[in-house]
C-alpha cells in the first residue's frame, strides 16, 4: 500500500485519538454498523480531500466498511494530525497522503495522487479535488458519478462553476444541510475557534474588544461564544440583513475601518478575500491580534501587511508572528492567517462532526444508489437523510420530543378549521 505521512511510529497515539472521537460519534457508528452489513459502496473508488483529524478517520472507517476503496489527502497543509494519519495507514489500511506543515508543492502532489486513484466518488472540504479534476484530469471528470462538499467556501466555488456551465459532474452541498451548518458551523466553529485562539496565544477573552468579521453561522457561533466569555464583541458585515440581525442580537455593528481602531482581537469568518487590509492594520492598536477561521488563508491581506511592515514576521511564540508597523505598533498574526481552529487546535469536537459526517456518509450512499442518474448540478442533501440524522442524534442525547396529535395534523393540513 502506498502512502505519504510524517511517521508511522506515531500510530499508537493516533489510534487512541480515533477511538476517543468514536465514543462521541454515535450516529456515525450506526451508519458504519449498517454499512458493514449492506456494503452500499462495494467496489467504488473514493478519494477524499478533508482535514485529516480523528473525526475524519471515523468517517473513512465508515466509508471503507461500506465497501469503498478509500484514499485520503489533506484539505489544508496545517490541519493534519500526523498521529491520526499514521494510525489510519497502520491500523485501518487506509492510504493517506498528508503531512502537517507540508509545503505548497507537496500539498498539490498529494491532491494529484488522490485523483490518480481514479475515483468515481469524491469528497472535498474546500473543493480543491473537484477544481483540480476539472482543470487537469478530464478522464477522471468523465467517470465521477458524484462529489460531496463539506464547507461553505467549497459550495460557493461549486455554485460559481455550475453558473458558468463549467461543472462536469453532480455535486452534493453537504455543507448546506441543516444537520451540518446549523450545528457544525455554529457550535463547532464557535467553540473550536475560541479554542485555537486560546491555545495559540493564551490570552484572556474577558474584557477584550473582539471584532468578528462576518455574521454567517460561523461568525454567529464565534461571536456568541466570545460574549459568553466576557468579551465586548463588534460585528462587521456587508449584508444588511445579517448586520441587522447582529444589531438585534445585541452586538455593536460598524465598518471594519472603525472597528479596526477598537479591536484587541480580530477574527475573520467570511469566506471572502482581503477582509482585513493594510488600511485597517494601520489604525489598529499596539498589540492587536489577527486570526482567520475561514477555509482559505486569503481573508487577511498578508502580502499587504508584509509591504507595510518595517519588521517581521518574527515568530514570537508557536503560530504567532509579530509584525512591526512604521508607527512602531506591533501586530500579531496567528497561524499565518490559516484557519485557526484546525491549525492551533483540533477542529470541531467529535460530537458535532458526528452529524456532519453521518450526513456525508449517507449522501455518499445516495450518490452510489443513484449511480449515473443525478443531474449535473449542485444538489441539496435529501431531507429524509437530515430527518434521520437529527432523530438519531436526539436519541443518542436521550432527548425525547412530542409528536403531533391527529387533530393537530389535520389542523396544519386544512385551511377551513379553527380560524
Ligand atoms: N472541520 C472542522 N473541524 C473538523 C474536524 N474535527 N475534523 C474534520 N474536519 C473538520
Amino acid at each position: 500500500m502506498k502512502y505519504d505521512i510524517k511517521n508511522i511510529q506515531l500510530a499508537d497515539n493516533g489510534r487512541v485519538r480515533i477511538e476517543w472521537a468514536e465514543r462521541d460519534m454515535p450516529v456515525l457508528r450506526q451508519v458504519r454498523a449498517r454499512f458493514e452489513q449492506e456494503k452500499p459502496l462495494a467496489g467504488k473508488k473514493l478519494s477524499a480531500c478533508l482535514h485529516v483529524t480523528a473525526e475524519t478517520a471515523n468517517l473513512m472507517r465508515t466509508l471503507k466498511a461500506g465497501g469503498a476503496e478509500v484514499v485520503l489527502c489533506a484539505s489544508n497543509p496545517l490541519s493534519t494530525q500526523d498521529d491520526v494519519a499514521a494510525s489510519l495507514v497502520r491500523d485501518y489500511q487506509i492510504p493517506v497522503f498528508a503531512i502537517n506543515g507540508e509545503d505548497h508543492a507537496t500539498y498539490y502532489a498529494h491532491i494529484r495522487t488522490a485523483i490518480e486513484h481514479h475515483p468515481v466518488i469524491t469528497m472535498d472540504d474546500g473543493a480543491d479535488l473537484v477544481s483540480n479534476i476539472h482543470s487537469d484530469y478530464p478522464e477522471v471528470a468523465a467517470q465521477v458519478i458524484g462529489s460531496m462538499e463539506e464547507t461553505t467556501t467549497g459550495v460557493i466555488r461549486l455554485r460559481a462553476m455550475a453558473k458558468d456551465g463549467a461543472l462536469k459532474f453532480p455535486v452534493i452541498a453537504v455543507n448546506d444541510a441543516t444537520t451540518k451548518n446549523l450545528f457544525d458551523n455554529r457550535y463547532g466553529t464557535g467553540q473550536s475557534t475560541v479554542d485555537g485562539i486560546i491555545r495559540a496565544t493564551d490570552i484572556l477573552l474577558a474584557g477584550k474588544n473582539v471584532v468578528v468579521a462576518g455574521y454567517g453561522w460561523c461568525g454567529r457561533g464565534f461571536a456568541s461564544r466570545c460574549r459568553g466569555m466576557g468579551s465586548n464583541v463588534i460585528i462587521t458585515e456587508v449584508d444588511p440583513i445579517r448586520a441587522l440581525e447582529a444589531a438585534m442580537d445585541g452586538f455593536r455593528v460598524m465598518p471594519m475601518i472603525e472597528a479596526a481602531k477598537e479591536g484587541d482581537l480580530f477574527c475573520t469568518l467570511t469566506g471572502d478575500i482581503h477582509v482585513i487590509r493594510p488600511e485597517h492594520m494601520q489604525v489598529m492598536k499596539d498589540g492587536a491580534i489577527i486570526a482567520n477561521s475561514g477555509h482559505f488563508n486569503v481573508e487577511i491581506d498578508l502580502e499587504g501587511l508584509q509591504k507595510l511592515a518595517v519588521k517581521g514576521p518574527t515568530e514570537v511564540r508557536r503560530l504567532v508572528d509579530e509584525y512591526i508597523l512604521p508607527n512602531s505598533r506591533r501586530i500579531y498574526v496567528l497561524a499565518e492567517g490559516r484557519l485557526i481552529n484546525l491549525a492551533a487546535a483540533e477542529g470541531h469536537p467529535a460530537s458535532v462532526m458526528d452529524m456532519s459526517f453521518a450526513t456525508q456518509a449517507l449522501a455518499t450512499e445516495w450518490v452510489a444508489k443513484n449511480n449515473g442518474n443525478l443531474a449535473v448540478k449542485v444538489h441539496n442533501v435529501p431531507s429524509d437523510i437530515e430527518d434521520w440524522v437529527s432523530k438519531l442524534k436526539l436519541k443518542s442525547m436521550k432527548i425525547e420530543i412530542d409528536e403531533l396529535t391527529e387533530e393537530q395534523k389535520e389542523y396544519l393540513s386544512s385551511w377551513e378549521m379553527g380560524t
